[in-house]
């Protein structure tokens, strides 16, 4: 089924479970009719991808997208598909897929920030120019790299939060605190490397600065907005269902907000949640010692 001129169009990363499948079921529940929006369910395993379907009770609206976002290749051939099926053209991305790092190591940060900060930039390169007129990108930050900015050096802080930051320059950021990693110079870096969540923490950061730098860039003409969002803490597979999390129905309102307030709400390029602009850095608010690790059973 091709798109026609009417209907929106949306596509949401890793969307097979967690705060993503949440913003699948709320889209599906905005719709009035099965024809008015198309929900693009991205997921990097066909099989999960079909399972989350089935569970929706697969509506006709509703369409798999194989997309794994660390991989240049998968993107790449995601496009393909976006523009031979859906007549390339989009309404809202949403960059939902994130992981938190296996460990602490340089090969656990790479593949973080494969996902969470490389591969968003990648697919908002491919697919901007397929975003139509007063369309948006949400990409799924958290307040995590907002308490991670907060506790840098000063210097380090000016350098992420400069107005004239380019995405080559986060680029080396990101490969300077890589090595700082297997150098073990992130302290003298001006990274807390005391703060537990440091690696996902970093990414995140990345991540609200790339969003500032391409709505500086991006959304002229086309009218496009394009900013973060913080889902808040949620019970998802990402920390365990963490105690105290609330639910990620409620993290997928929170990113559903940047996606439908009207425009005149919205500052271009800054970080939400809850429908409230935060604040890019700010000190940790939360007891870190209580949430399970990544590797508890
Ligand atoms: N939960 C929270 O408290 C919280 C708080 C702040 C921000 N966030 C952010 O919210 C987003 C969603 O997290 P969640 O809590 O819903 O986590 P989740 O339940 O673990 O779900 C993550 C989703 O991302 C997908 N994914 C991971 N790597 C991928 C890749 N390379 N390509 C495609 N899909 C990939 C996963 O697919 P598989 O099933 O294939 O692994 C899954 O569908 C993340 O960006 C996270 O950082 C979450």
């Amino acid at each position: 089924m091709a798109s026609t001129k009417q209907q929106r169009v949306v596509l949401v990363t890793g969307a097979n479970k967690g705060i993503g499948f949440e913003v699948v079921k709320k889209l599906l529940k905005e719709s009035s009719s099965s024809n008015d929006t198309v929900i693009l369910l991205g997921c990097r395993d066909l099989k999960r991808g079909q399972d989350a379907i089935n569970q929706l009770g697969s509506p006709s609206n509703v369409h798999l997208l194989q997309l794994d976002t660390s991989s240049a290749s998968s993107i790449a051939h995601a496009t393909d598909e976006i523009k031979q099926k859906w007549g390339g053209k989009l309404d809202v991305l949403i960059n939902n897929a994130g992981i938190v790092a296996k460990d602490n190591t340089a090969d656990a940060a790479r593949e973080v920030f494969a996902t969470n900060y490389y591969g968003i930039k990648i697919i908002n390169e491919h697919l901007s120019p397929l975003i139509k007129e007063n369309g948006r990108i949400v990409n799924v930050a958290s307040e995590v790299g907002a308490w991670t900015l907060h506790d840098m050096s000063n210097n380090l802080q000016n350098k992420y939060k400069s107005s004239s930051l380019t995405t080559k320059q986060i680029d080396a950021l990101v490969e300077e605190f890589v090595s700082g990693i297997e150098s073990k110079r992130l302290d003298e870096l001006g990274y807390n490397t005391k703060f537990p969540y440091l690696i996902y923490g970093v990414s995140k950061v990345a991540l609200i600065a790339l969003t500032q730098i391409e709505a500086r860039e991006w959304s002229g003409a086309k009218n496009v907005l394009i900013l973060s969002v913080c889902p808040g803490y949620c019970a998802t597979d990402l920390n365990n269902h963490g105690p105290g999390a609330r639910s990620a129905e409620l993290g997928a309102d929170s990113i559903l907000y940047a996606a439908n307030a009207p425009a005149n709400e919205l500052e271009n390029g800054e970080f939400y949640q809850d429908g409230k602009k935060k604040p890019k850095s700010s000190a940790c608010n939360m007891d870190l010692s209580k949430l399970p690790k990544k590797n508890d059973s």
